[in-house]
């Protein structure tokens, strides 16, 4: 069967002969939850902005549901099913939270949009109570909430995000993995770069861990962190010292 999502040896960067992504291979399931790790600098973020078709790519493929979407436009991945949530500016901040919503359903048909925002609100029940505050205001944790559901709102088959706990309280982590758990109960297949491998790794099934641009190891989420290969990659960036 097809992968949800699958790169290929996919080569990329931002300008040319000067590649990051450098021949990454992964491969995500129908209603996975896999988690991007490796150290800063690593291309993480320059991968899921290659396959959103943010960053150019120069060799290899990505394929969704067995159909190439290799260098689709980012504003045609909507269409394709894939959703990228960018690790900052990924709201309105002087915006409403749910003109913020509006905007993102911008592309459905006008009855179907104030069902769909209903619907974001019935998952976040945060953001249902405050729809009338600028999302500027909004606290970090709640900020990424907004930012899920602006992706979600489209329904896309696939949802990207890049280190969604950035920045955030132990308790707004929790909470945004605990969201994210749900949605792929939903049906969404999730793709999940993260810093906060413990974190990630409790709701994922499966890591890759990326170094300079390639894959340099790939196991179920849950025997990862115990693997002294990754312990030796992530020698002194654990932030609690391992368990
Ligand atoms: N917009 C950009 N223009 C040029 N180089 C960039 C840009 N964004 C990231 N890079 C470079 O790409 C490399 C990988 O960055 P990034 O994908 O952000 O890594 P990670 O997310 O793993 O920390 C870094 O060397 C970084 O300097
Ligand atoms: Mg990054």
């Amino acid at each position: 069967m097809a992968a949800m999502l699958e790169t290929d040896g996919l080569v990329a960067g931002y300008e040319p002969g000067l590649p990051i992504v450098r021949g990454a291979s992964i491969r995500v399931e129908p209603q996975e939850i896999v988690v991007i790790l490796g150290p800063n600098g690593a291309g993480k973020s320059s991968l899921i902005k290659a396959i959103a078709g943010l960053v150019p790519i120069s060799g290899g493929a990505v394929r969704l549901a067995g159909v190439e979407i290799t260098r689709v436009p980012a504003h045609r991945m909507v269409q394709a099913g894939l959703a990228f949530v960018p690790q900052t500016e990924n709201v309105f901040p002087l915006l409403s939270v749910q003109d913020n919503l509006r905007v993102s359903a911008g592309g459905l048909p006008r009855a179907d949009t104030a069902a769909r925002i209903e619907e974001m609100f019935a998952l976040f029940p945060d953001l249902a109570r405050q729809r009338r505050l600028m999302a500027g205001s909004l606290s970090g944790g709640q900020r990424q909430m907004l930012a899920a559901a602006r992706a979600l709102i489209v329904r896309p088959r696939v949802l990207m995000l890049d280190e969604p706990s950035a920045g955030l309280s132990p308790r707004f982590v929790e909470m945004v993995f605990a969201r994210l758990a749900e949605i792929r109960r939903g049906g969404v297949t999730v793709v999940l770069v993260e810093q906060n491998a413990r974190a990630a790794l409790a709701i994922g099934d499966r890591a890759y861990v990326l170094v300079e641009g390639r894959v340099a190891h790939e196991a179920p989420a849950a025997t990862l962190w115990d693997d002294p290969v990754v312990a030796e990659l992530y020698l002194g960036q654990r932030s609690d010292g391992g368990r």
